[in-house]
């Protein structure tokens, strides 16, 4: 078993008994989130995450008492994909979260990734000038220690706009926008979010002292599932 709470710049550490008990839990926490910053703010802004892990977490979060009209959803990354293709992050967000919820149609910030990396993060650098620092940004966390689409050794991790693109990124597609490391870490909240035992190796390499993107989020609650910690 590794020893999670020693991770490099993690603000909390949490182990959770399954997938189950963590997609409760955060779903929890991002309306207690949500229902903060709306009454010290006006509006809550986060920048969900991609990948299999949070979707049952989005769908237990569409149940909860939450007053949509003063949220406004963003992504931390974006596959390079037709739009409305299934292989979108934002297509795992509409079918796990938003076809239950009345969220304002104008409060959806969608990366528009299907014009291209280039294109695609120059506009969204554009929609999120206004509106750093997030209040939220959810995470994963692949098998090889990226995060969002920040991947270890890519020319993206230098970048300083909000939003960058992504070229031969090695997780299919090879093109993505991703939010910069300075975007992520502006926010005021930062959730890691880690389940499977496939995560274990990155956690062992990050606790063995490489600098993976995942260890690069400063400051972050990181949320991990059993296996993931156990690596069975
Ligand atoms: C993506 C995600 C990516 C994902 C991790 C973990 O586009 O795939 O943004 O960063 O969060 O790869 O993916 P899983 O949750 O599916 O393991």
């Amino acid at each position: 078993m590794l020893d999670v709470y020693r991770l490099p710049n993690a603000r909390s550490v949490v182990v959770h008994d399954d997938l189950n008990a963590l997609s409760i839990y955060i779903a929890q926490h991002i309306a207690d989130l949500a229902a903060r910053a709306i009454r010290d703010r006006g509006a809550f802004r986060v920048a969900l995450a991609g990948g299999e892990t949070p979707r049952n977490c989005y769908r237990k979060f569409s149940k909860h008492s939450v007053d949509w009209q003063h949220v406004h959803l963003y992504f931390g990354d974006e596959r390079c994909l037709p739009a409305g293709d299934p292989g979108r992050n934002d297509f795992m967000v509409q079918e796990a979260m938003l076809r239950d919820v009345p969220l304002p149609a104008s409060h959806l910030h969608r990366i528009p990734a299907e014009t291209g990396p280039g294109a695609a993060a120059a506009a969204y650098s554009k929609v999120l000038q206004d509106v750093l620092p997030l209040d939220l940004v959810l995470l994963g966390v692949g098998e090889d220690g990226h995060t969002a689409s920040l991947f270890p050794g890519n020319p993206a991790l230098e970048g300083t706009a909000a939003a960058l693109p992504v070229f031969n990124a090695p997780k299919p597609p090879a093109e993505r926008v991703t939010l910069s490391l300075g975007a992520i870490n502006a926010s005021r909240e930062k959730i890691m979010m880690v389940a499977g035992s496939s995560k274990y190796f990155a956690l062992e390499r990050i606790l063995c002292g490489a600098v993976l993107p995942a260890s690069m989020i400063l400051n972050a609650d990181w949320h991990l599932e059993r296996s993931a910690v156990h690596g069975t």
